[in-house]
């Protein structure tokens, strides 16, 4: 594959874009998909033109080799009695299919309608590359920083941060900070300061059911044998009671519960109403756990998701088989104080318990990642609000996360401070997905609001 500078026919007519796009349009020309073996040295091409764009804006650089991709640290001097600062990205993105649904080539960063398309255009590469790039606007208007600060930027974020946790224990002392700053989360509404103080955890397993040693036909066998495909379907369904909550025993009993003060705040919070929910969503009907609003469901309530299902013939017309094997691949997302490893040996026990007769189940586990939760109103979670107050013109809201980010908790058992979250994603940025999208003006805020904070953290 050729470099993406090679291929930029897009060169020419970006030159009409401010350097600051034009800065993060070459960002996003990385395929740096980590989940894919064939895209590591795209990952590791991104990396070193993070370092290479970092070192230019006057900051010393280290890459560090990892058993995958690569972990990137850029910092300023650092001076006595200064407050230290990390601020944390990953210039990782998920695959783009199925490409067919992607209105432009999601290689090939374009803009419309006042908004950057392209994989990663705000999970993470926008929102990452505007706390770079203000970084870099305050260095070239004052010619220092007000804090101490640490770049951390990781190239596996998207596939459960596998290295990360080893080398924040290996780099523990070179990390010590007094606060770290991610905008890697939601922002509820354009124009509307969101501060994040918490995330949902994460466990992820596959289930794989096998039956007869190969396909087989179904008018000869089926009736006879068990089929691996009803199986996995009955299995699925048994997660959830008919009312939407979660089966599995135990699942509950660590959960906190939701405290009146959140409730009563994200009642106000605009942009995530259950009309608002129905609408992004595009779905005919909301469903869960009974007694919670849906912004209340997916920030801190636990759930349980079908992330894919598969067996037997998918082609045109049918095919009268029945097939040798299924599976499902499952995650669980958490809420404080459940533990992923405890709620995964509940997981375990409930599919082993609930497998129908007649077929082998086989539980894979996944990568998994803590719960989050911290005080808003910390003295940081203030400067955070202040930064957000001034950078926008309009008071910030107070919210909790139904995304992961795993590391979040590692940081804070590891090096023991707290994470602001600084949301720049609009709940229609399609990340994840085709046609992920960051509109310009969320881009040029995040490049304000990270002059603020800094000012605002070094007060
Ligand atoms: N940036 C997201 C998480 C996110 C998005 C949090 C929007 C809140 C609002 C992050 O890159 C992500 O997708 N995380 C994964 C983690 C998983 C792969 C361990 C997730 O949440 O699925
Ligand atoms: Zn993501």
């Amino acid at each position: 594959m050729n470099s993406p500078c090679e291929r930029d026919p897009l060169a020419a007519s970006i030159s009409a874009v401010t350097p600051e796009l034009e800065n993060l349009f070459s960002f996003l020309r990385f395929p740096s998909v980590s989940t894919d073996s064939r895209h590591a040295g795209d990952v590791r091409l991104c990396a070193e033109w993070l370092i290479a764009k970092l070192a230019a804006m006057g900051l010393r650089t280290e890459l560090h080799e990892t058993p995958k991709h690569p972990v990137v640290i850029a910092r300023n001097e650092h001076l006595a009695g200064r407050r230290t600062v990390l601020i944390y990205g990953h210039y990782d993105v998920q695959p783009v299919d199925p490409l067919a649904l992607w209105s432009s080539d999601p290689f090939q960063p374009e803009i419309r309608e006042g908004k950057i398309w392209a994989r990663g255009a705000t999970d993470n590469k926008g929102q990452m590359m505007a706390h770079v790039l203000g970084v870099e606007k305050t260095l070239r208007e004052n010619g220092k920083l007000p804090v101490n600060l640490i770049f951390l930027f990781e190239g596996e974020e998207e596939i459960g941060s596998p290295s990360l946790p080893a080398f924040l224990l290996e780099h523990r002392d070179a990390l010590r900070c007094d606060v770290i700053a991610i905008s890697d989360t939601g922002m509820v509404a354009p124009g509307v300061p969101t501060l994040g103080y918490g995330l949902r955890g994460i466990a992820c397993c596959e289930v794989i059911l096998r039956g007869p040693k190969g396909d087989l036909h179904s008018g000869l066998f089926g009736g006879a044998v068990a089929n691996p495909a009803a199986a996995v379907a009955r299995l699925v369904s048994s997660l959830h009671g008919l009312d939407g909550r979660v089966m599995v025993d135990g699942f509950y009993d660590a959960v906190r519960p939701l405290e009146a003060w959140e409730r009563e705040m994200w009642a106000k919070v605009p942009g995530v109403s259950d009309e608002d929910f129905l609408q992004v969503t595009g779905s005919p009907g909301l469903f869960g756990e009974p007694g919670y609003t849906s912004a209340e469901r997916t920030w801190a309530r636990p759930t349980a998701e079908v992330n894919g299902i598969g067996s037997g013939y998918q082609g045109e017309g049918s095919k009268t088989v029945l097939p040798a094997e299924a599976f499902a691949k499952l995650s669980f997302r958490l809420v404080p104080d459940q533990s992923p490893q405890v709620v995964m040996e509940q997981v375990k026990r409930h599919l082993e318990r609930h497998c129908p007769p007649g077929v082998d189940i086989e539980v894979q586990v996944g990568h998994d990642g803590k719960p989050y939760v911290a005080d808003p109103h910390s003295k940081f979670g203030l400067a955070a609000q202040a930064a957000l107050r001034r950078s926008f013109g309009a008071e910030p809201v107070l919210i909790r996360e139904g995304g992961s980010i795993p590391i979040v908790q590692t940081f804070r058992d590891t090096l023991g401070v707290d994470t602001l979250l600084l949301g720049l994603a609009l709940s229609d940025a399609q990340i994840h997905a085709p046609n992920e999208n960051f509109p310009v003006a969320n881009f040029e805020a995040g490049i304000r609001l990270n002059q603020a904070l800094l000012a605002e953290l070094a007060r």
